[in-house]
């Protein structure tokens, strides 16, 4: 069964014909090309596929494409400047010499926009626990919480 689902993806109203029980993850990747969010362990539980549904940070391979009907979603590839430029919470991604293998950025970035907007000054310990879901295979985990903190530093 198809359903027509019209929502708003990086700035742009956009409509899309799927299958019901296609997921967001597959639906970013296969019908917008967005290959930002990854696909990881496909059940909820590494972040890699994370992205912002109006503004909170969710785990696309459980979603079901058809539930954005209506909504804002924000990808990875979303959250760069208006000029193109990188945003603050990616250039301290890149300061922080935070990105190894590259496959679960797009994810921490994503969980740590939503944070750093609701907790802009947080300690160490909120920062863990912020993204406690994101798991990085390369266990680059002390470089990805400081590259946090820089962004918070700098607001
Ligand atoms: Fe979605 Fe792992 S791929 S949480």
């Amino acid at each position: 069964m198809q359903q027509e689902v019209q929502f708003t993806l990086n700035g742009e109203a956009v409509t899309c014909i799927v299958d019901v029980r296609k997921s967001l993850l597959e639906m970013l990747r296969e019908d917008f090309a967005l290959i930002g969010p990854k696909e990881g362990c496909d059940v909820g539980e590494c972040g890699a596929c994370s992205v912002l549904i109006d503004g909170q940070a969710i785990d696309s391979c459980i979603y079901l494409a058809a539930w954005v009907d209506g909504k804002t979603v924000t990808t990875i590839e979303g959250i760069t400047n208006a000029d193109g430029s990188l945003a603050d919470i990616q250039q301290a991604f890149v300061d922080a010499g935070a990105v190894q293998c590259g496959f679960c950025i797009p994810g921490m970035i994503i969980s740590s926009q939503q944070f750093l907007k609701e907790n802009p000054h947080p300690s160490r310990t909120e920062v863990r626990r912020a993204l406690s879901g994101n798991m990085c295979r390369c266990t680059g985990y002390q470089k990805i919480i400081e590259a946090v903190e820089l962004a918070a530093s700098e607001k």
